[in-house]
C-alpha cells in the first residue's frame, strides 16, 4: 500500500475529524486527572498545504473566518502554532493532539509505513509523545488498556485494502473487550452510501455512540469522496451539544455547491436518542 495522506491534509475530511477530535480532547480535559490519546494510524505529522487543491476546499476556506469561530479556538490554535501570518503548513493528528496535551497527559502515535513514521520522527519530539513504527491493529490490543484509565483512541485507516473493515471492526470489538469504558473515535470516507452507512452501523453497535457526517457533495456522485464521517464510542458529555452548534456552520462553510449537508445521530444500543439533519 502507498497511501499519502499529503494529498488529503487539510481537507474538509481532515478538518472534520480533527474538529471532533480537538472537542473530544477539550471536554475530557476539563476533569484534571491525566487522559492518555492513542493514535493508531499517525501519519507524517506535519503537511505542506500551501495551493494543494483539498487544502483550498477545506482549511483554507475557514482560516480567514477563523476569529468568527470562537468555538473552534483550539483547533485554530494548534493548527496556528505551526504557521505565521499565512496558512502554508498543516498539522496531522499527532501534532495536534502533542499541542493540546497538559502536563501529566500521554500521547502514543502508531504508524506501519517507515517513511511517514520516519517523516513524524522529524516534526514531533516531545517527553509526554511515544512514535511506534507497527501495525495500529497490534497497538490496539498491546496498549490497552492504558495506565491513566481515561483514553481518547483515534483511529483512522486509510481505507485502501479492502480487508481494513474487517480488521477495524475486529480490533476495535477487542479493545472494547480489554477497555469498555475508552473514547474511541472512528473516521470513515462516505463515497458510496450504502457502503458508508453499513460501516457506521457495524461501529454503532459496539457500543454507545454519537455518530458525525458532513458531506461537501451530494452523497453518490460516483467516484469521489462526497463526504466523511466520525464515530464516536462512548462519547464523552457534552460533546453532542457542542457539535451541534458548530456543525450546521461547518457543513454550510465547506459545502462545494452552497447546500449544508450533515447528519448527528446518538445512539444506545438500536434505539436513535437524538438526530439532527440536514439534507
Ligand atoms: C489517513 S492517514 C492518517 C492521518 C492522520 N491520522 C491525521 O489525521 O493527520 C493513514 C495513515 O495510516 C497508515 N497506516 C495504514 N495502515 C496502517 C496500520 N495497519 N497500522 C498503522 N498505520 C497504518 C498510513 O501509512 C497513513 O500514514
Amino acid at each position: 500500500m502507498n497511501y499519502q495522506h499529503a494529498f488529503h491534509a487539510g481537507s474538509a475530511a481532515d478538518v472534520l475529524k480533527h474538529v471532533v477530535l480537538t472537542i473530544c480532547l477539550e471536554r475530557l480535559m476539563e476533569k484534571a486527572k491525566p487522559l492518555f490519546v492513542l493514535d493508531t494510524h499517525a501519519g507524517d505529522g506535519l503537511y505542506r498545504i500551501a495551493g494543494t487543491p483539498e487544502a483550498t476546499e477545506g482549511i483554507m476556506r475557514l482560516w480567514p473566518q477563523r476569529a468568527h469561530w470562537p468555538e473552534l479556538a483550539a483547533y485554530f490554535a494548534a493548527v496556528a502554532r505551526h504557521n505565521g501570518t499565512a496558512l502554508r503548513v498543516y498539522p496531522g493528528s499527532p501534532l495536534l493532539i502533542s499541542g493540546l496535551l497538559r502536563p501529566d497527559d500521554r500521547l502514543v502515535a502508531v504508524e506501519q509505513a517507515p517513511r511517514a513514521h520516519a517523516a513524524l520522527q522529524q516534526v514531533l519530539r516531545s517527553p509526554q509523545t511515544q512514535i511506534f513504527l507497527g501495525s495500529a491493529w497490534q497497538a490496539l490490543n498491546a496498549l490497552l488498556p492504558p495506565r491513566e484509565r481515561r483514553a481518547v483512541v483515534l483511529i483512522d485507516p486509510p481505507y485502501e485494502a479492502a480487508r481494513e473493515r474487517r480488521e477495524l471492526l475486529d480490533g476495535l470489538k477487542q479493545a472494547l473487550g480489554k477497555f469498555r469504558q475508552g473514547v474511541y473515535l472512528v473516521w470513515y470516507p462516505i463515497k458510496e452510501r450504502r457502503e458508508a452507512d453499513r460501516l457506521r452501523k457495524g461501529l454503532e453497535e459496539l457500543g454507545p455512540s454519537l455518530s458525525v457526517e458532513l458531506l461537501t457533495f451530494p452523497a453518490d456522485v460516483h467516484n469521489r469522496l462526497n463526504g466523511s464521517g466520525v464515530v464516536i464510542i462512548n462519547p464523552p458529555f457534552g460533546v453532542e451539544n457542542r457539535l451541534g452548534e458548530v456543525l450546521p456552520r461547518l457543513a454550510q462553510a465547506l459545502s462545494q455547491d452552497g447546500v449544508s449537508r450533515y447528519a448527528l445521530q446518538s445512539r444506545v444500543g438500536s434505539a436513535r436518542t437524538r438526530a439532527a439533519r440536514a439534507e
